[in-house]
């Protein structure tokens, strides 16, 4: 079979976060960035539409030849992911693979927490879809995991305002209300990847050690893993160092914001999804 790029998707440019970590740790692959840039945010979105967008995202990279799609957005993972590897992909590309973000954290959520208390923070659709309790239910049953929706938190970063007076109020707003629900959380996993951008508004807010879980590199273990014991798969990844990188919005933005997130070179090319 004909080798080709991994394919990695994000709602717009947050997903450069986990990007970066992929490429740092498997530099000898070549990869397809995708970020739907022009409908994000998808947080806030209905299940069928984060759906419908997150397909036509899948469907892009595979016709550009990817076997192997990672869906480096956590909205996406929770609200589309099962229905893409349970119905989609056996009726459609029964070789292929879509893997998310959510599984390689919870998979590793007792390695952090002494307490057994962890805290998670995400967009309104991750924390609805409950995706990471049920997942955290398979491999932790013990563990109590308390959710907030940080509604606000994706324009701060998109808007640079990471480190404003108000960017801290909203972000001790919520960090509040999550350790209202349980003071005995010990580990906060950021489950939305523009969140880690407000690392240090979240350590000044939270005024004690806390573990802050970033996603990036365990993602990036987890796929070196992946494709260790899947070698039917790990042949037919391009190794060839190249990189494309599409956005559904306007290019010169998304390279200048995609800088904050990843220093790429790379010029992105516009293209349409729907
Ligand atoms: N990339 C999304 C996530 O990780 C956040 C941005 C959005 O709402 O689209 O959940």
């Amino acid at each position: 079979m004909k080798q080709a790029p991994i394919g990695i998707f994000d709602s717009g440019f947050g997903g450069l976060s986990i990007y970066k970590e992929i490429k740092a740790l498997l530099p000898q692959y070549s990869y397809i960035y995708l970020g739907d840039t022009a409908r994000a945010p998808y947080g806030c979105l209905s299940y069928e539409k984060i759906y419908e967008y997150t397909l036509e995202a899948v469907k892009f990279l595979f016709n550009q030849g990817c076997q192997l799609v990672i869906l480096a957005c956590n909205t996406a993972s929770a609200q589309a992911l099962r229905t893409i590897q349970q119905t989609f992909l056996p009726k459609n590309y029964p070789n292929r693979r879509v893997l998310g973000v959510i599984r390689p954290c919870t998979e590793r959520v007792l390695d952090w927490s002494q307490t057994k208390h962890v805290g998670l923070l995400g967009t309104r659709a991750t924390v609805d879809s409950n995706s990471y309790g049920i997942e955290i239910g398979k491999f932790a049953p013990e563990l109590i995991l308390s959710q907030q929706a940080c509604p606000d938190w994706v324009a701060l970063v998109e808007q640079g305002e990471v480190i404003s007076e108000s960017a801290q109020k909203i972000v001790k707003r919520n960090l509040d209300e999550l350790l209202q629900k349980d003071p005995h959380i010990d580990s906060i996993i950021l489950a939305c990847t523009h969140f880690s951008h407000l690392t240090s508004a979240i350590k000044k807010a939270l005024g004690r050690t806390v573990r802050i879980i970033h996603q990036g590199p365990i993602v990036a273990q987890a796929l070196q893993n992946y494709l260790i014991i899947h070698p039917e798969l790990e042949q037919v990844c391009l190794k060839t160092h190249s990189e494309e990188i599409f956005t559904t919005g306007n290019a010169e933005e998304f390279r200048i914001n995609g800088h904050r997130f990843m220093n790429f070179t790379t010029k992105p090319l516009k293209i349409s999804l729907s």
